[in-house]
């Protein structure tokens, strides 16, 4: 099977835990190699650009005022089956039913503040890379 990425992001909540190392470490120990990583603050107006397709959901605002609380880790990673590889790490969106073992249920509080994010598909992951990421960044 060919490489593939897709775009991850460290949430704010689990920046300001101060867990970034160990979801780094964990993203590396599975496999991953991380093509491209940068901290950033989105405002609101990046945040909802980049969560457009959920702007009809009643979780809209509160999903991007807190994207747009602190700093997140934005990265690209790649390997075989990235997309959905990554998606099982990290578990379900909410952590009270996510599996043993994975990072919203080691690191996530609850739906609204989910540790991280991962693209849902091949579209989705050109999409979300080139929102944050030019050519040059990823190496
Ligand atoms: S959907 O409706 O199935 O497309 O939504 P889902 O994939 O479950 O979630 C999309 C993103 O919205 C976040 N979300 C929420 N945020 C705040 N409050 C509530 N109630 C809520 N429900 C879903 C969820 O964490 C997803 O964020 P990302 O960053 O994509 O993981």
């Amino acid at each position: 099977m060919a490489l593939e990425r897709t775009l991850a992001i460290i949430k704010p909540d689990a920046v300001k835990m101060g867990v970034s190392g160990k979801i780094i470490q964990r993203i590396e120990d599975e496999g991953f190699k991380i093509v491209g990583m940068k901290k950033i603050w989105m405002t609101k107006d990046v945040a909802k650009g980049f969560y457009y397709v959920h702007k009809e959901k009643p979780f809209y605002e509160a999903l991007t005022d807190f994207m747009s609380s602190g700093p997140s880790i934005v990265m690209v990673l790649e390997k075989e089956n990235a997309i959905k590889d990554w998606r099982k790490l990290m578990g379900a969106t909410n952590p009270a039913d996510a599996e043993e073992g994975t990072l919203r249920k080691e690191f996530g509080k609850n739906i609204d503040n989910n540790a991280v994010h991962g693209s849902d598909a091949p579209e989705t992951a050109a999409f979300e890379i080139s929102y944050f990421f030019s050519q040059i960044e990823l190496v």
